[in-house]
């Protein structure tokens, strides 16, 4: 078996040398100014064995990544039939493109480009104030991370707030088409917050267990949902997880996995491990440029790939 401590340790301190670290994003300004020199991992496996290194412990803006955790939420509240408001096919656009949008009579294409997710926050929406729908997304975030520290940053809310003209376009859009039920001020505000939750990456590997387990909590026996709704959650972070990046990822990791422009990406090693990566830099494609290459090793060491060793 390979050492799993000593293969997370040597990858961070590559990772930590590394000169080429992408671009931060700075279109939200409180996320401009995060150090790119961070690099945190942390991996959990199915015995709840924790291997981290590097600034696994430091909280950072999961941004996207809180998009896996709200279409759980909102299946749970809707099951199949929010399926009529998002699709489940990849982009193969940037996470904030409109263009499809038009085309496709305001359905976004998948739940984690920004429309679609913009479409998940509106059902769980639905029946609550904005207030009562983040607590219910934050009270869900600590109870699958078994972790009642983990918060919202108001300042990076705000700051996106302050910037957010695309999201303010694209909810707008949806609305005009009626996908939308709720005012658009309001599910915009929800969604800023969800996306500003901080998390370390030991905290996101907790929370992702249940996407590597069968929908279960191993360490607890809990069910968070069921197997086929996790298989699916991972199928979709497969194709869609990475926008037009996801091809990139499954051809060069194997895994599903969800970026998040703060430079985190949660991937999933089913019946393995749950693993949470940060890496502040950019590429191209808004997904965390170290964060993949440090995955990638991984899985290949690990010969976690889903597509074989
Ligand atoms: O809506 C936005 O633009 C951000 N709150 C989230 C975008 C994001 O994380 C895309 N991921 N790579």
């Amino acid at each position: 078996m390979p050492d799993l401590d000593a293969i997370v340790r040597e990858i961070a301190a590559e990772m930590q040398d590394r000169t080429d670290r992408g671009e931060v994003a700075s279109y939200i300004p409180e996320l401009a100014g995060v150090d790119p020199q961070r690099f945190g991992l942390a991996v959990v496996g199915a015995d709840g064995s924790v291997a981290a290194a590097g600034d696994c412990d430091v909280p950072f803006s999961i941004q996207s990544i809180s998009k896996v955790f709200t279409l759980t939420l909102a299946l749970g509240m809707v099951g199949d039939r929010l399926w009529r408001r998002v699709g489940r096919e990849p982009s193969g656009n940037p996470f904030n493109s409109i263009v499809q949008l038009e085309l496709e009579r305001g359905i976004p294409r998948n739940p984690f480009i920004n429309a679609g997710a913009i479409a998940v926050t509106d059902v769980i929406l639905s029946g609550r104030t904005p207030r009562d729908a983040l607590a219910e997304i934050l009270r869900f975030m600590r109870f699958i991370a078994d972790d009642e520290t983990i918060f919202i940053d108001k300042s990076v809310a705000q700051s996106e707030k302050n910037t957010g003209f695309r999201n303010v376009a694209l909810a707008n859009f949806m609305r005009s088409f009626n996908v939308l039920d709720n005012p658009v001020d309001y599910i915009l505000g929800t969604y800023f917050h969800h996306c500003a939750i901080a998390m370390s990456c030991r905290q996101l590997a907790q929370a992702g267990r249940y996407l590597a387990h069968g929908g279960k909590n191993p360490a607890s026996g809990l069910s968070v949902v069921s197997a086929e709704r996790a298989r699916r959650i991972n199928a979709l972070m497969l194709t869609c997880g990475h926008y037009d990046g996801s091809g990139e990822f499954a051809f060069r990791v194997g895994l599903p996995g969800k970026s998040g422009v703060g430079g985190g990406i949660l991937a999933v090693a089913p019946g393995q491990a749950s693993i949470a990566v940060w890496s502040p830099g950019l590429d191209p494609t808004g997904n965390s440029h170290l964060g993949r290459m440090a995955l990638e090793k991984l899985a290949k060491k690990m010969k976690w790939s889903i597509f074989g060793a």
